[in-house]
């Protein structure tokens, strides 16, 4: 019967044959262990000469890294490895034999193993970089959808910026200039307007020269946008939001966080409500911890956002930043115009920034003024500003990036792990 390793416990005490490859192997002249994969996990393979006899025992001894096989074995309860199992192998036939596999169990240069990303991902840790990436995915799409949230898909290529404060990949659209997406925000407004509460889960692209653990050229956003939810509703349900998601993972990824030697006792403690904590109240925070040059009006850098994120065991918000620092569709706090209510969502040990989002401005003539202070005379905009004129309504969004989420979450020291071919700065290779 055929079957896969993630299925194996349960035919305990059954003859099953996998499709798997060969990911180590140790073996001497009576026994060989087979370290095998099929990406639903892995499991080690034993193969008793005196059991299997010489030519089949012969084959197995012989076998290289990442030979493709059908093997064949008895499925044996085992408490050492992670899934509880073992496989008694009775048979291998060998699909392919591998040469020369570039990726041996030893130590590897990063820019070696970048270069072989396409194969890279083989390995276990990169596998359950990916498990939990994709298990994030399904608890993002799982929260919106039974909070009936309408998933919807802005457009990629573009006639103009959206944030106006990051640079854009510029392309030919025929006879006309386009960009690649920097955010579908503002598409996502008109989506709001037409189906309530709406999100977004695409790629996003930023032409910004950034050279960091936490920048990608090309990285995915999740984008909700809510009509008739105003700023402290935004964040009750961004803190919702976190929360499900790395529940979830702690619960259906426990091996592949085990494999990463993942604290999870940081994770559990990730529950709404987080703590949040001014602009103002963050810079005095600063200046107490030793950042004496750092002036109100000036936008945090990545040590800053760890020294306070140090202060929290949570994520923690940081709310009401300076109106100038912040993208020009942001509502300014009733009770005060240097501040917009907004909220940038610090992620615990040193993970930085995981969301930004904010209240839309959404009376016409302040969105028209702030058009003007920013030179939007473009008529690019001119269907922004329309939804301003039809039944305007308070409406809050945010945007968390996908790659940072899993970085933080899996505990991956830089986001370049975090998604499958990343695009870097100095790679669009592979
Ligand atoms: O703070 P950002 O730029 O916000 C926006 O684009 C808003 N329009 C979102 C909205 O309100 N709908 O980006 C949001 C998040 C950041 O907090 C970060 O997690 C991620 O996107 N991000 C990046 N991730 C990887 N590499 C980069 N270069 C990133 N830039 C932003
Ligand atoms: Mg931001």
């Amino acid at each position: 019967m055929k079957t896969t390793i993630k299925k194996l416990s349960e035919h305990v005490g059954k003859t099953v044959t996998i499709g798997a490859w060969l990911s180590n192997k140790r073996s001497s002249g009576k026994i060989a262990f087979l370290q095998l994969r099929d990406g639903t996990g892995f499991v080690q393979g034993v193969v008793v000469k005196s059991e299997v006899g010489e030519e089949i025992f012969a084959k197995a001894k012989g076998l290289t890294q990442e030979s493709s096989l059908y093997v064949t074995g008895t499925v044996k309860e085992d408490e050492r490895s992670a899934l509880g199992v073992e496989l008694d192998v009775t048979d291998v036939e060998v699909l392919h034999q591998a040469v020369d596999y570039p990726i041996t169990p030893k130590e590897h240069g990063t820019e070696f193993l970048m270069d072989h990303r396409h194969l890279w991902i083989r390995s276990k840790r990169q596998h359950s970089i990916l498990k939990i990436r994709n298990e994030i995915i399904h608890a993002v799409n799982e929260f919106f959808y039974t909070n009936d949230f309408v998933k919807v898909d802005p457009p990629i290529l573009t006639g103009s910026s959206a944030e106006g404060t990051t640079s854009l990949f510029h392309t030919k659209y025929f006879e006309e200039d386009a960009y690649l997406s920097q955010s579908g925000q503002l598409y996502m407004e008109a989506a709001a307007m037409a189906l309530g509460k709406v999100y977004s889960f695409g790629p996003t692209f930023r032409a910004e020269k950034s050279k960091t653990r936490r920048h990608l050229i090309e990285f995915w956003m999740i984008e909700p946008e809510m009509a008739f939810v105003e700023h402290e509703e935004s964040l009750e349900i961004q803190e919702q939001f976190i929360s499900h998601i790395v529940q979830s993972v702690i619960k259906r990824c426990e091996n592949e966080l085990k494999t990463l030697g993942r604290d999870i006792s940081k994770l559990e403690n990730v529950k709404a409500p987080f703590p949040r904590v001014s602009y103002d109240d963050a810079i005095k925070m600063l200046k107490e911890k030793g950042f004496d040059d750092i002036e109100w009006g000036e936008d945090f850098g990545a040590p800053h956002e760890t020294a306070i994120a140090e202060s929290f065991d949570k994520p923690v918000f940081i709310t009401n930043y300076p109106k100038d620092i912040k993208a020009f569709y942001m509502k300014p706090d009733p009770n005060r115009d240097d501040v917009v209510l907004c909220a940038d969502l610090i992620a615990p040990e040193g993970y930085g920034e995981i969301i930004g989002g904010s209240q839309r401005i959404d009376d016409l003539a302040l969105m028209e003024q702030r058009y003007e202070e920013h030179g939007l005379t473009d008529d690019a905009y001119k269907w922004y500003l329309e939804l301003r004129k039809y039944g305007s309504v308070p409406h809050s969004g945010f945007g968390l990036g996908l790659e940072r989420t899993v970085a933080w979450i899996s505990g991956a020291e830089h986001v370049r792990e975090t998604i499958p071919f990343p695009r870097l700065l100095n790679r669009l290779y592979p």
